[in-house]
């Protein structure tokens, strides 16, 4: 069956809803750049990338994506100046009570991966407050990494296996690839077919590192306060022409 882009009224036969991801992974990156060029602040940036998540999101939710997840802040994005990362906290705090909501109307379910433990108060308790009120909702499964590393994700799925082994749930014999995966925060959830990474970089940057074994990625030019429906449209083609082997022939 075929699926035609919601992005252009007129649009033409985009790709088979059989090549549709399951799960799209994206790394929004580029919201520095895109301020610089227009001689703005940075925290410009951030804000501009926020509205592009909203668009983004919604979008995924519209052409039936399962899961989407969102690389929002790294383990090493603290090492940004100070004035950086409190202007990203504020954003993220403002986005947590107003914008959010707004997923309500598309039965998103909200997750956050990563450690919630060094952020403030307030946002730990939108974070929780956002999971605890989408968890019984039926559409997709939005997952926003936040203070998420995926080696730091898989240094605390060896710990945990190292305790429960320890205290006799687990038997060593046991640990396998999917008892693994299922330690890791995206437990559960099938592991991401895409990754778009806009902005032009060619790296992972500590992102699903584990999940991605087998991921399809797309790199793409546009910065991610400019990305549009259409560069999602874009990455989507070029993911149904993709021959996926996993090692096989
Ligand atoms: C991504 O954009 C947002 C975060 C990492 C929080 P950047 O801030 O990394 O933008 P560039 O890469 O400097 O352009
Ligand atoms: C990756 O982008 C993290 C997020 C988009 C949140 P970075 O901008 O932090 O990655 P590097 O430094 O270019 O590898
Ligand atoms: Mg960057």
């Amino acid at each position: 069956m075929a699926l035609f882009s919601k992005s252009k009224k007129d649009a033409i036969t985009c790709f088979d809803v059989d090549k549709l991801p399951v799960h799209i992974g994206i790394i929004m990156d580029g919201n520095g750049r895109w301020a610089k060029k227009r001689g703005l602040p940075r925290k410009a940036g951030h804000s501009a990338g926020a509205k592009t998540f909203r668009k983004i999101t919604r979008y995924c939710s519209d052409i039936g994506i399962k899961y989407l997840t969102v690389y929002a802040f790294s383990t090493e994005n603290w090492k940004r100046p100070q004035d950086e990362v409190n202007s990203l906290m504020k954003l993220f705090k403002s986005y947590l009570e107003e914008a959010l909501e707004d997923f309500k109307d598309d039965s998103i379910v909200v997750k956050f991966i990563g450690d919630k433990s060094p952020f403030n108060e307030d946002l730990r308790n939108l974070m929780i407050e956002n999971e605890e009120s989408s968890k019984d909702r039926d559409g997709m499964v939005l997952n926003i990494a936040m203070n998420y590393g995926s080696r730091d994700e898989i240094v605390r799925a060896v710990k945990n296996i190292c305790n429960d082994v320890k205290n006799g749930t687990k038997s060593i014999d046991s640990i396998d690839e999917q008892m693994v995966s299922s330690y890791l925060y995206t437990s559960g959830q099938p592991d991401p077919d895409l990754i778009i990474r806009p902005s032009g970089e060619y790296r992972i940057s500590n992102f699903l590192l584990w999940q991605s074994a087998y991921t399809e990625f797309v790199i793409m030019n546009k910065l991610w306060p400019d990305f549009e429906e259409s560069d999602l449209d874009e990455a989507l083609i070029t993911y149904s022409n993709r021959n996926r082997r996993y090692g096989g022939v």
